[in-house]
């Protein structure tokens, strides 16, 4: 598992407010010759039908989505401050325009059942989709002017923490 540890969730002590916010995630789905990854930094961590569950929101027009869609499996990757330039160009750059899948610097891990990670990440989601939907109904006003003025909305997917990895060191 190169230096992960399979962690219980509840014995995380990283605050995931200021991770996904401020440090940002890569979300990664596929299978071993044909998969994309994408920078997030919207999500939700929780607990659904009496389990561990992370909720990631990926518009349409990403090429990610289509990953998703098409796999059981999602990953969600922490990354120390030095991948900063990486998560900057996979949150502008996409899969459709630059070849993801060989970045050098990044070292995709393939779990069996198509679980992606990466062995410079420091904290990883793999999660198991249980629940999707598009976020189109309902959004106030003034949040659909803000934030979709193109109408090109969220999906919504739901996965089970099948499994939470950490490396030994600190998460800077
Ligand atoms: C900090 C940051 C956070 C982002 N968060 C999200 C997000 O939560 N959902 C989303 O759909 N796009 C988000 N994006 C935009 C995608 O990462 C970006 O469009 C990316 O190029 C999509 O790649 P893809 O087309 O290869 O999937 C974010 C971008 C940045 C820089």
């Amino acid at each position: 598992m190169e230096n992960f540890s399979s962690i219980n969730v509840k014995k995380l002590k990283e605050n995931l407010f200021h991770l996904l916010d401020d440090k940002w995630m890569l979300i990664t789905a596929g299978s071993k010759n044909n998969f994309n990854m994408m920078t997030a930094s919207w999500g939700a961590f929780g607990i659904l039908w009496n389990k561990p569950i992370a909720i990631v929101f990926i518009r349409h027009n990403r090429y990610t989505l289509n990953f998703i869609e098409e796999n059981d499996l999602f990953s969600l990757s922490f990354f120390p401050g030095k991948y900063r330039e990486i998560l900057k160009l996979y949150g502008t750059k996409s899969g459709k325009e630059i070849d993801k899948m060989n970045t050098p610097g990044l070292t995709p891990i393939f779990t069996e059942n198509n679980g992606i990670y990466y062995k410079e990440a420091n904290l990883v989601f793999i999660c198991d989709k249980i629940y999707f939907s598009d976020i189109t109904n309902e959004i106030p006003m003034a949040i659909k002017k803000q934030y979709y003025p193109d109408n090109i909305f969220h999906k919504m997917f739901i996965g089970k923490i099948k499994s939470c990895l950490k490396k030994t060191e600190e998460i800077r």
